[in-house]
C-alpha cells in the first residue's frame, strides 16, 4: 500500500483525487489537508486520523509519514509542504505549481538532497515527463507546452476591458479552482507552466515553447534533435495526469474513455497572441532574471486574481499590477525559505498597493 498526504483535499484536484484513491486497492490515504474547510467529517469517513484546515502543513506531514505527498494546495500556501517532500526524498506529486515557480531553486537544492521522485500532475508537466521517459537531456531540442487559450483566444485588448469574473471563470475545456481558471484567462497559467517547465525539466527559457491549441487533446509535445516531436494526447481530464503520478511507475487503469479517433477529431494549433497576452512574455522575463522575481510575478499575480474575483479590479489590471510590482520589487537573491517568504510577503504589499492605481480602472 502507498500512503498518500493529500493536501488541498476540497479543490478539484483534490477531489479527482479522492476518486482516483478509493477506486484503487493500493493507495491508502494517511494525511488530509484544506485550507478553511473542516475536515473532520471526510478524515471520520476515510478513517483518516491525521488531518488539519489551514496552518503549517509540515507538522501533518511529519506525523503521518506519507510514501507521496500530493500538493494540490492552491498558491504560495504550498511552498512549505513542497519545500518539505523534497528534502525528505518523499515522493512529490505536484499540482501546486505557484510553489515550484516560487522556490524553483530551493526546491531543486531540496530535491538533491532529498534524492526522491518529484512527479508533475500538470497536464501539460505530466505529458512532458512522459514523453521524455525515453530520451536523454542532450536529444531534446525543445519542449512545447499547449495552451487552450481560454475563453477569450481571438479577443482583442479593448473586448478584455469589460470581462466580468463570470465570464472569466467560464473555461472551454477544463472544470478548475478559481484561482486557476482565471490563469487560465489571463494567461498567467501558461506564465506559471513556463518557469515550472523550466524548474522541472530544466532547460532554458528559450527551449521553451507555447502554442495554443483550443480543444485541448494535445497537452504538451517534446521536439528532438532529430526533428521527432512527440506528443500526448487525450481527452482533457485531470483524472489521468493524477493517476499517473499516484500509480507511477505502475501507470494503473483507470475507467476513462479513450481517445475516439474517429470521431471528428481536428488538431488545431495557433501561435499565443502576446501582445494582448503579456503575461506568459513577462513569466519568460521573471524566469530569467531569476531569485525571487519568479516568485514576485507568482504572488502579484495571486493578490490581482483575488482582488478581480471579488470585483475590486478590472481584468486587464491583473497584467498591469503583476507587471508593475516586478518593476518595483527587488529581484532578490533567494537563501532559503526564510527570505521566500519575506519576498513573498514584500510583493504582496508592492502589488496591493497598485491595486487602486492601474489605468484600466473602470
Ligand atoms: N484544477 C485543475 O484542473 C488543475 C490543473 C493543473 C494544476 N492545478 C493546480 O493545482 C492547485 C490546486 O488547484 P485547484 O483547481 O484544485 O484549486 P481549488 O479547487 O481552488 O482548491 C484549492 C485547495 O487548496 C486548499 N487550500 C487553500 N489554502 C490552503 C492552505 N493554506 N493550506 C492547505 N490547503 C489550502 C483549499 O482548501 P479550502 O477548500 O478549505 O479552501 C482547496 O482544497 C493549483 O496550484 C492549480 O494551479 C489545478
Amino acid at each position: 500500500m502507498k500512503r498518500i498526504a493529500l493536501l488541498g483535499a476540497t479543490g478539484s484536484i483534490g477531489r479527482q483525487a479522492l476518486e482516483i484513491i478509493n477506486a484503487s486497492g493500493e493507495l491508502e490515504l494517511c494525511a488530509l489537508a484544506a485550507g478553511t474547510t473542516d475536515l473532520s467529517r471526510l478524515a471520520a469517513e476515510r478513517g483518516v486520523k491525521h488531518f488539519q484546515s489551514g496552518g503549517d502543513l509540515v507538522p501533518l506531514l511529519e506525523a503521518s509519514q506519507p510514501d507521496l505527498v500530493l500538493n494540490a494546495v492552491v498558491g504560495f500556501a504550498g511552498c512549505g509542504a513542497t519545500i518539505w517532500a523534497l528534502e525528505q526524498g518523499v515522493t512529490l506529486a505536484l499540482a501546486n505549481k505557484e510553489s515550484l515557480v516560487a522556490a524553483g531553486e530551493l526546491a531543486l537544492a531540496a530535491k538533491e538532497r532529498g534524492g526522491g521522485l518529484l512527479l508533475p500532475v500538470d497536464s501539460e508537466h505530466s505529458a512532458i515527463f512522459q514523453c521524455l521517459e525515453r530520451g536523454t537531456a542532450e536529444q531534446v531540442a525543445s519542449i512545447v507546452l499547449t495552451a487552450s487559450g481560454g475563453p477569450f483566444r481571438g479577443h482583442s485588448r479593448a473586448e478584455l476591458e469589460r470581462v466580468t469574473p463570470e465570464q472569466a471563470l467560464a473555461h472551454p475545456t477544463w472544470q478548475m479552482g478559481p484561482k486557476i481558471t482565471i490563469d487560465s484567462a489571463t494567461l498567467a497559467n501558461k506564465g506559471l507552466e513556463v518557469i515550472e517547465a523550466h524548474f522541472l525539466f530544466g532547460l532554458p527559457y528559450e527551449r521553451i515553447e507555447v502554442i495554443v491549441h483550443p480543444s485541448s487533446i494535445v497537452h504538451s509535445l517534446v521536439r528532438f534533435r532529430d526533428g521527432a516531436a512527440l506528443a500526448h494526447l487525450g481527452y482533457p481530464d485531470m483524472r489521468v495526469p493524477i493517476s499517473f503520478a499516484l500509480s507511477y511507475p505502475e501507470r494503473a487503469a483507470t475507467p476513462l474513455e479513450p481517445l475516439d479517433l474517429a470521431s471528428g477529431l481536428t488538431l488545431e494549433f495557433q501561435a499565443l497572441d502576446e501582445e494582448t497576452f503579456p503575461l506568459v512574455s513577462l513569466a519568460r522575463q521573471a524566469g530569467q532574471a531569476g531569485g525571487s522575481a519568479p516568485c514576485v510575478y507568482s504572488a502579484a499575480n495571486e493578490v490581482a486574481v483575488a482582488a478581480f474575483l471579488a470585483g475590486q479590479l478590472p481584468f486587464l489590471s491583473i497584467i498591469e499590477v503583476v507587471e508593475r510590482t516586478l518593476e518595483r520589487a527587488d529581484a532578490s537573491p533567494v537563501s532559503d525559505l526564510e527570505s521566500l517568504v519575506e519576498a513573498d510577503t514584500a510583493a504582496r504589499r508592492i502589488a496591493t498597493g497598485q491595486l487602486g492605481k492601474t489605468s484600466s480602472l473602470s
